[in-house]
């Protein structure tokens, strides 16, 4: 990502004069899906991928917003009855209604923004976007005194509340407090983090992204949210104590099995085992035991596939492909419906591994699969 590329829009397009900029990156996550809004753990990192924006104000009550990749412009005002139509404008206008929510006084300014985090491929693209503005707002408005997990929050509200996702913390935590070579071990309960180094001797992180983007993947998202708060209520009949399905056992399912849905039970009977796992894999890391890692990626991918179905048919034929390969872990990463796999490969394994994948692809789908090394970088900051 370019500062002087997005300088050089942001000052063809407005008057001439630059303003600040900030860069906020995409996500990866190792384990930990679905379980954030769970209250669970997850295990992401920022990467060095993500979106930057110039901002400067204006002077006036509108916020001027150019989409530098999309070419699109759009204006807006302030009030919540200003809300833009277009996508990608409602997450900065969303943004700005949090900011101002939580009493920091948004006034009109002009932006030009643009990213290389992939739109659609699981990799976070709208929460760099969210926090890049909120830590924008904070600093050019709101004398930075939001704090940086009231930030996350900014951009979680925005997508609850403008985008209709019921989406959990992960993206924006990690695309917030970010930090170079760490993954992060978040509690989403309670928000304790933990930067994890994470430097694997002799293996890679690879993403393969099977550039397939499914239309529904929002409205099937809060769907499988439902499910696991339908669960709940009903465990809470018999154990008050449980909140999230983070405080529950494969017992107390099969005690309310005949309450639930048969499909309720099989969402929560995957998020049940997915909290246990990214404990299984904190401490499998701890003892630099790779294999288990990545058998806990393959069991993911099989729950993500068949017990919470957000996977599809060309993720599940990448996972195989990696299986093949003897590839340590593979598993569909993020909110899944399309996106990526990410996968842990032995440094011996890698060219053979990505050749095939290539391969194979192409020859099923006709396409070939978008690969992408990990980095794992910084998170939120003013560039200048
Ligand atoms: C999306 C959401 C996150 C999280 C993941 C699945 O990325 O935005 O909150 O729920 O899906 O782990």
């Amino acid at each position: 990502m370019d500062i002087e590329f997005v300088r050089s829009r942001f000052i063809k397009h407005f008057d001439g004069l630059t303003g600040s900029v900030y860069a906020s990156p995409g996500r990866i996550n190792l384990i930990g899906e679905h379980t954030d809004y769970n209250g669970g753990f997850v295990f992401p990192g920022a990467i060095d991928k993500g979106m930057i924006a110039e901002l400067r104000p204006n002077g006036t009550d509108k916020v001027r917003a150019y989409s530098i990749d999309m070419k699109d412009y759009v204006e807006f005002g302030l009030n919540e009855e200003d809300a833009p139509r277009t996508s990608w404008a409602r997450y900065i206008f969303g943004v700005c209604r949090e900011m101002i929510k939580r009493g920091v006084e948004v006034k009109g300014f002009n932006t030009a923004f643009a990213g290389d985090v992939p739109l659609g491929a699981g990799m976070s693209s709208s929460a760099a976007l969210e926090s890049t503005y909120a830590y924008a707002l904070n600093d050019l408005f709101g004398e930075n005194k939001i704090d940086k997990f009231e930030l996350a929050k900014v951009g979680q509200a925005t997508e609850h509340n403008y985008c209709g996702v019921k989406c959990g913390i992960m993206d924006q935590f990690a695309s917030v407090f970010g930090k170079e070579g760490s993954l992060i071990r978040l509690d989403c309960r309670s928000l304790e983090y933990q930067h994890f180094p994470f430097k694997p001797e002799g293996y890679r992180l690879v993403l393969l992204d099977t550039v397939v983007k499914h239309e529904l993947a929002s409205s099937a998202y809060n769907k499988r949210r439902e499910s696991c708060e339908n669960v709940v209520a009903a465990m809470k009949q018999r154990h008050p104590e449980v909140e999230f399905l983070r405080d529950a056992n494969m017992a107390m399912l099969e005690e309310v099995k005949a309450e639930v849905s048969a499909e309720d039970y099989m969402r929560a009977e995957y998020v049940i085992g997915e909290v246990q796992r990214v404990l299984d894999v904190c401490e499998a890391l701890e003892k630099g035991d790779y294999e288990t890692v990545g058998a806990k990626m393959y069991e993911t991918h099989y729950g993500m596939s068949k017990l919470y179905e957000v996977s599809c048919e060309e993720l599940d034929f990448l996972n195989d492909i990696a299986r093949e390969c003897g590839v340590t872990g593979s598993r569909v990463m993020g909110g899944g419906f399309g996106g990526c796999t990410i996968n842990l490969v032995k440094e011996e394994l890698y060219d053979a591994f990505i050749a095939r994948a290539k391969e194979a692809y192409k020859e099923k789908y006709g396409k070939l699969p978008k690969v992408y090394d990990v980095v794992i970088s910084d998170g939120s900051r003013k560039l200048c």
